[in-house]
Protein backbone atom coordinates (compact mmCIF):
# COMPACT_ATOMS: atom_id res chain seq x y z
CA UNK A 1 0.00 0.00 0.00
CA UNK A 2 1.37 3.69 -1.09
CA UNK A 3 0.95 6.49 1.34
CA UNK A 4 -0.54 8.57 -0.42
CA UNK A 5 -2.28 7.80 -4.02
CA UNK A 6 -3.79 10.49 -6.29
CA UNK A 7 -5.50 8.84 -9.65
CA UNK A 8 -6.80 11.13 -12.23
CA UNK A 9 -6.87 14.24 -9.83
CA UNK A 10 -8.87 17.47 -11.41
CA UNK A 11 -9.50 19.95 -9.65
CA UNK A 12 -10.63 23.86 -10.43
CA UNK A 13 -12.01 26.97 -8.84
CA UNK A 14 -14.28 29.46 -9.97
CA UNK A 15 -12.36 32.35 -11.75
CA UNK A 16 -14.97 35.08 -12.60
CA UNK A 17 -17.00 33.61 -15.56
CA UNK A 18 -14.43 31.04 -15.75
CA UNK A 19 -13.02 28.38 -14.32
CA UNK A 20 -9.52 28.23 -13.15
CA UNK A 21 -7.84 24.32 -13.25
CA UNK A 22 -5.12 24.08 -10.51
CA UNK A 23 -5.35 20.37 -11.09
CA UNK A 24 -5.47 18.32 -14.28
CA UNK A 25 -5.40 15.19 -14.05
CA UNK A 26 -3.26 14.26 -11.71
CA UNK A 27 -1.51 10.94 -11.38
CA UNK A 28 1.08 10.61 -8.45
CA UNK A 29 2.20 7.41 -5.83
CA UNK A 30 3.99 8.61 -2.77
CA UNK A 31 5.56 5.95 -0.28
CA UNK A 32 6.88 5.62 3.01
CA UNK A 33 9.87 7.64 4.04
CA UNK A 34 9.73 9.37 0.40
CA UNK A 35 10.57 13.27 0.74
CA UNK A 36 8.53 14.87 -2.41
CA UNK A 37 9.15 18.62 -3.74
CA UNK A 38 6.38 20.07 -5.49
CA UNK A 39 7.68 23.30 -6.71
CA UNK A 40 5.86 26.02 -8.77
CA UNK A 41 4.90 30.01 -8.99
CA UNK A 42 2.75 32.04 -6.78
CA UNK A 43 -0.86 30.69 -7.93
CA UNK A 44 0.60 27.92 -9.64
CA UNK A 45 -1.80 25.45 -7.04
CA UNK A 46 1.01 23.80 -4.76
CA UNK A 47 -1.60 24.73 -1.39
CA UNK A 48 -3.93 23.11 -2.94
CA UNK A 49 -1.68 19.57 -4.13
CA UNK A 50 -1.25 19.55 -0.26
CA UNK A 51 -4.45 20.16 0.85
CA UNK A 52 -6.12 17.48 -1.33
CA UNK A 53 -3.36 15.43 0.39
CA UNK A 54 -5.12 15.49 3.76
CA UNK A 55 -8.50 15.84 2.87
CA UNK A 56 -9.00 20.00 3.06
CA UNK A 57 -9.68 20.00 -0.32
CA UNK A 58 -11.87 17.41 -1.94
CA UNK A 59 -10.89 16.56 -6.06
CA UNK A 60 -13.42 17.40 -8.74
CA UNK A 61 -12.91 14.37 -10.19
CA UNK A 62 -10.67 11.60 -9.74
CA UNK A 63 -9.47 9.42 -6.73
CA UNK A 64 -7.44 10.39 -3.51
CA UNK A 65 -5.86 7.86 -0.93
CA UNK A 66 -4.33 8.39 2.14
CA UNK A 67 -3.14 5.18 3.79
CA UNK A 68 -5.69 3.20 1.92
CA UNK A 69 -8.11 5.41 3.20
CA UNK A 70 -10.28 8.32 1.28
CA UNK A 71 -10.04 10.91 3.04
CA UNK A 72 -13.40 12.92 2.45
CA UNK A 73 -15.31 9.21 3.73
CA UNK A 74 -13.72 8.79 7.09
CA UNK A 75 -15.41 8.78 9.97
CA UNK A 76 -14.50 11.26 12.53
CA UNK A 77 -12.27 12.88 9.86
CA UNK A 78 -10.74 15.64 11.44
CA UNK A 79 -9.47 13.59 14.65
CA UNK A 80 -7.86 10.96 11.71
CA UNK A 81 -6.44 14.01 9.84
CA UNK A 82 -4.47 15.67 12.73
CA UNK A 83 -2.94 11.84 13.93
CA UNK A 84 -2.18 11.17 10.36
CA UNK A 85 -0.93 13.92 8.65
CA UNK A 86 0.86 16.87 9.70
CA UNK A 87 0.55 20.31 8.34
CA UNK A 88 2.80 22.91 8.50
CA UNK A 89 0.93 25.56 7.29
CA UNK A 90 2.40 28.84 4.86
CA UNK A 91 1.71 30.89 7.67
CA UNK A 92 2.18 28.86 10.37
CA UNK A 93 -0.95 29.65 11.97
CA UNK A 94 0.33 29.39 15.51
CA UNK A 95 -2.55 30.75 18.14
CA UNK A 96 -1.36 34.17 19.46
CA UNK A 97 -2.33 33.55 23.65
CA UNK A 98 -0.58 30.39 23.72
CA UNK A 99 3.53 29.52 24.48
CA UNK A 100 5.38 27.20 21.76
CA UNK A 101 4.96 24.32 24.53
CA UNK A 102 1.01 24.93 24.98
CA UNK A 103 0.19 25.68 20.73
CA UNK A 104 1.87 22.01 20.45
CA UNK A 105 -0.16 20.33 23.84
CA UNK A 106 -3.21 22.05 21.98
CA UNK A 107 -3.18 19.59 19.34
CA UNK A 108 -2.55 17.13 21.44
CA UNK A 109 -5.29 17.35 23.49
CA UNK A 110 -7.68 17.89 20.52
CA UNK A 111 -6.21 13.81 19.32
CA UNK A 112 -7.41 13.47 22.77
CA UNK A 113 -3.76 12.28 24.31
CA UNK A 114 -3.34 12.72 28.01
CA UNK A 115 -1.61 15.66 28.82
CA UNK A 116 0.92 14.83 31.57
CA UNK A 117 2.38 12.29 29.15
CA UNK A 118 2.55 14.16 26.32
CA UNK A 119 4.26 17.11 28.00
CA UNK A 120 7.44 14.82 28.13
CA UNK A 121 7.07 13.87 24.58
CA UNK A 122 5.81 17.66 23.71
CA UNK A 123 9.89 18.42 25.44
CA UNK A 124 11.60 16.02 23.53
CA UNK A 125 10.22 17.12 20.22
CA UNK A 126 11.25 20.83 21.18
CA UNK A 127 15.12 19.79 22.01
CA UNK A 128 15.38 17.38 18.67
CA UNK A 129 14.66 20.24 16.53
CA UNK A 130 16.43 22.58 18.69
CA UNK A 131 13.62 25.12 19.69
CA UNK A 132 13.69 24.71 23.31
CA UNK A 133 13.46 29.01 24.19
CA UNK A 134 10.31 28.76 21.58
CA UNK A 135 8.42 26.14 24.23
CA UNK A 136 8.21 29.10 26.57
CA UNK A 137 7.54 32.34 24.19
CA UNK A 138 4.71 33.64 22.91
CA UNK A 139 4.34 33.40 19.24
CA UNK A 140 4.76 37.40 18.54
CA UNK A 141 8.40 37.04 20.48
CA UNK A 142 9.14 33.82 18.16
CA UNK A 143 11.38 34.86 15.22
CA UNK A 144 10.37 33.18 12.08
CA UNK A 145 12.53 29.79 11.89
CA UNK A 146 11.48 29.59 15.95
CA UNK A 147 7.82 30.14 15.05
CA UNK A 148 8.09 27.26 11.68
CA UNK A 149 10.20 24.83 14.30
CA UNK A 150 7.25 25.22 16.92
CA UNK A 151 4.79 24.75 13.69
CA UNK A 152 6.83 21.48 12.96
CA UNK A 153 7.00 20.35 16.13
CA UNK A 154 2.91 20.51 16.72
CA UNK A 155 2.74 18.75 13.46
CA UNK A 156 5.36 16.08 15.12
CA UNK A 157 3.09 15.95 18.34
CA UNK A 158 1.04 13.13 17.27
CA UNK A 159 3.57 11.19 15.52
CA UNK A 160 1.73 11.32 12.24
CA UNK A 161 3.64 9.08 9.60
CA UNK A 162 3.01 11.80 6.88
CA UNK A 163 4.11 15.64 7.06
CA UNK A 164 3.59 18.04 4.75
CA UNK A 165 4.84 21.41 4.85
CA UNK A 166 3.84 24.24 3.06
CA UNK A 167 7.16 26.66 1.84
CA UNK A 168 8.13 26.62 5.31
CA UNK A 169 11.31 28.04 3.81
CA UNK A 170 9.60 31.36 2.60
CA UNK A 171 10.36 33.95 5.17
CA UNK A 172 13.51 32.62 6.37
CA UNK A 173 17.00 33.83 5.52
CA UNK A 174 19.59 31.41 3.61
CA UNK A 175 21.09 30.14 6.47
CA UNK A 176 17.44 29.12 8.36
CA UNK A 177 16.06 28.09 5.44
CA UNK A 178 18.92 25.46 5.29
CA UNK A 179 18.85 23.88 8.45
CA UNK A 180 15.10 23.91 8.45
CA UNK A 181 15.19 21.76 4.86
CA UNK A 182 17.92 20.07 6.47
CA UNK A 183 15.38 19.54 9.48
CA UNK A 184 12.37 17.78 7.22
CA UNK A 185 15.03 15.74 5.20
CA UNK A 186 16.10 13.83 8.32
CA UNK A 187 12.60 13.60 9.55
CA UNK A 188 12.27 11.61 6.58
CA UNK A 189 15.80 9.87 6.23
CA UNK A 190 15.82 8.81 10.21
CA UNK A 191 12.54 8.71 10.77
CA UNK A 192 10.93 7.65 8.05
CA UNK A 193 8.42 10.21 7.40
CA UNK A 194 6.96 10.66 4.06
CA UNK A 195 7.34 14.29 3.63
CA UNK A 196 5.77 16.48 0.90
CA UNK A 197 7.05 20.37 0.83
CA UNK A 198 5.69 22.93 -1.88
CA UNK A 199 8.20 25.35 -2.15
CA UNK A 200 9.10 28.13 -4.72
CA UNK A 201 12.72 28.03 -3.74
CA UNK A 202 15.04 26.09 -6.82
CA UNK A 203 17.89 25.62 -4.29
CA UNK A 204 16.53 22.69 -2.67
CA UNK A 205 15.32 20.89 -5.95
CA UNK A 206 17.94 18.23 -6.02
CA UNK A 207 17.91 17.23 -2.50
CA UNK A 208 14.20 15.90 -2.56
CA UNK A 209 14.01 12.28 -3.42
CA UNK A 210 11.45 13.35 -6.68
CA UNK A 211 10.84 17.02 -7.35
CA UNK A 212 7.43 18.16 -9.45
CA UNK A 213 6.52 21.42 -10.98
CA UNK A 214 2.80 22.05 -11.21
CA UNK A 215 1.96 24.25 -14.12
CA UNK A 216 -1.69 25.33 -15.05
CA UNK A 217 -2.61 22.01 -13.18
CA UNK A 218 -0.13 19.66 -14.64
CA UNK A 219 2.12 18.03 -12.84
CA UNK A 220 5.75 16.93 -14.05
CA UNK A 221 8.68 15.07 -12.75
CA UNK A 222 11.79 17.37 -12.67
CA UNK A 223 14.59 15.70 -14.23
CA UNK A 224 17.72 15.03 -11.83
CA UNK A 225 20.78 17.22 -12.68
CA UNK A 226 23.51 15.35 -14.06
CA UNK A 227 25.80 14.59 -11.64
CA UNK A 228 28.70 16.88 -11.15
CA UNK A 229 31.27 15.60 -13.80
CA UNK A 230 34.89 14.95 -12.81
CA UNK A 231 37.75 16.17 -13.92
N1 LIG B 1 -10.87 28.06 -2.13
C1 LIG B 1 -10.55 28.66 -3.29
N2 LIG B 1 -11.49 29.27 -4.04
C2 LIG B 1 -11.18 29.85 -5.22
N3 LIG B 1 -9.95 29.88 -5.75
C3 LIG B 1 -8.96 29.29 -5.05
C4 LIG B 1 -9.21 28.65 -3.78
N4 LIG B 1 -8.03 28.15 -3.33
C5 LIG B 1 -7.11 28.47 -4.26
N5 LIG B 1 -7.67 29.15 -5.28
C6 LIG B 1 -6.97 29.62 -6.48
O1 LIG B 1 -6.28 28.53 -7.05
C7 LIG B 1 -4.99 28.94 -7.49
C8 LIG B 1 -3.94 28.07 -6.83
O2 LIG B 1 -3.90 28.39 -5.46
P1 LIG B 1 -2.83 27.77 -4.48
O3 LIG B 1 -3.01 28.43 -3.17
O4 LIG B 1 -2.94 26.30 -4.52
O5 LIG B 1 -1.47 28.23 -5.19
P2 LIG B 1 0.03 28.21 -4.64
O6 LIG B 1 0.87 27.60 -5.71
O7 LIG B 1 0.06 27.58 -3.31
O8 LIG B 1 0.38 29.76 -4.53
P3 LIG B 1 1.39 30.51 -3.51
O9 LIG B 1 2.79 30.20 -3.98
O10 LIG B 1 1.05 31.96 -3.69
O11 LIG B 1 1.09 30.01 -2.14
C9 LIG B 1 -4.86 30.42 -7.18
O12 LIG B 1 -5.14 31.16 -8.33
C10 LIG B 1 -5.91 30.65 -6.12
O13 LIG B 1 -6.43 31.94 -6.21
MG1 LIG C 1 0.58 28.26 -1.45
Amino acid sequence: MSVIELTNVSKSYPDGDALQTVADNIDLTIDYGEFIGICGPSGSGKSTMLKLMNGLVTPDTGSVQVLGETPAAINGFDKWRIKKVGFVFQHHFLLPELNGLDNVLFMAQIAGWKRKWVRERAKEIFAYLGAERAAKRMPEQMSGGERQRVAVARALINDPPILLADEPTASLDRNRAEDLFSLYAKLSAEHNKTVVMATHDDRFVDRFSRAYTIDRGVLTEKEPLPAARQL
